[in-house]
């Protein structure tokens, strides 16, 4: 799986690059900075999944490469958000110190603004001519805003220090990392022209793994290492966030993500063989370690 996951991010890398280019110009700092966190490493999951999402569906990777891309950068901006001192405060990211702390804060800010424009100037520019692209311009847009990632992060964030219960805690799980992961998922399915049927199937498929990913993120830090995550472990407990772990503890809570992930692939029957290669990246993530 491992290298099957490399030869991906290979191409998507490549794509990322040639929609981020280094300007020299008075604002060149602003390049630097979208191009420091992008490139700083970064599993790919969400471009991954739409581009296997779509083939799977019978789409063309060259259709959606461009939402692809457009994902990763509204992810990485939220990323970078996410870790300023006004969120979670963190220093590390991918391996990396985190923009805030290489560029400063203001510029940090404003790389994260740019790349959610910029995820909208590469759908709008190379990705208008693929099959119900409107559709899923507005599916990438309303998963990142207000009822999806940035909902989620308000939640997460008001609930700081507070006793919340296991289903408001699910609310949070399923907007701040499934919104994301869910559209990732439906744009692959729908920029392929699947039928409703398909994309409900995927969508119950991404919401399940949504979830069993942000569970595992919330056991990896308590249980992980810095060096394999490249973020602070211990960074949950210090903001007093709710987690799963904190809520039901750790065993239970890899119950939880062993549930969620069966209920993800039992959700890809109607694709048959053609979900063999989803079907094991869930199961793979089950365990990551990263
Ligand atoms: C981190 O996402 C934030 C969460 C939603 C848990 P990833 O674990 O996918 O981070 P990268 O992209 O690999 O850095
Ligand atoms: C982040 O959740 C979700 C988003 C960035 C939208 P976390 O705050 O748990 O992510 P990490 O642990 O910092 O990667
Ligand atoms: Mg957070
Ligand atoms: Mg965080
Ligand atoms: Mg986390």
């Amino acid at each position: 799986m491992k290298n099957e996951l490399y030869d991906r991010i290979k191409v998507i890398d490549k794509a990322l690059d040639e929609y981020l280019p280094e300007r020299d110009n008075p604002q060149s700092v602003i390049y630097r900075a979208m191009r420091y966190s992008v490139f700083a490493g970064g599993k790919r999951l969400r471009p991954i999944l739409m581009t296997e999402v779509c083939k799977m569906s019978g789409g063309r990777e060259e259709d959606v490469m461009p939402f692809a891309c457009a994902m990763e950068m509204i992810h990485t901006y939220s990323l970078i958000h996410d870790d300023l001192p006004a969120m979670d405060n963190d220093v590390l990211r991918r391996g990396m110190p985190t923009s805030h702390v290489e560029f400063g804060e203001a510029t940090a800010i404003l790389a994260g603004d740019a790349l959610l424009n910029k995820a909208f100037e590469v759908v709008t520019e190379h990705g208008c001519n693929a099959p119900n692209a409107m559709r899923a311009m507005r599916i990438l847009a309303e998963s990142s805003g207000t009822e999806g990632m940035i909902g989620g992060q308000v939640v997460d964030m008001e609930s700081e220090g507070k006793d919340i219960s296991i289903e408001e805690l699910r609310y949070i799980h399923l907007l701040k990392t499934g919104a994301i992961i869910r559209s990732s998922c439906v744009v692959g399915a729908v920029i392929a022209g699947a039928s409703d049927d398909e994309i409900q199937a995927v969508d119950e498929f991404a919401s399940n793994l949504g979830v069993a990913f942000q569970i595992r993120d919330d056991i990896l830090d308590v249980t992980g290492t810095e060096e394999d995550l490249g973020k602070p472990i211990g960074s949950d407990v210090q903001s007093g966030k709710n987690t799963y772990v904190k809520l039901i503890g750790a065993e239970k809570s890899e119950e939880l993500v062993a549930q969620y992930s069966s209920k993800a692939v039992s959700a890809l029957k109607i694709f048959g063989e053609k979900a063999e290669f989803l079907i094991r990246l869930t199961n793979y993530l089950v365990d990551r370690k990263k």
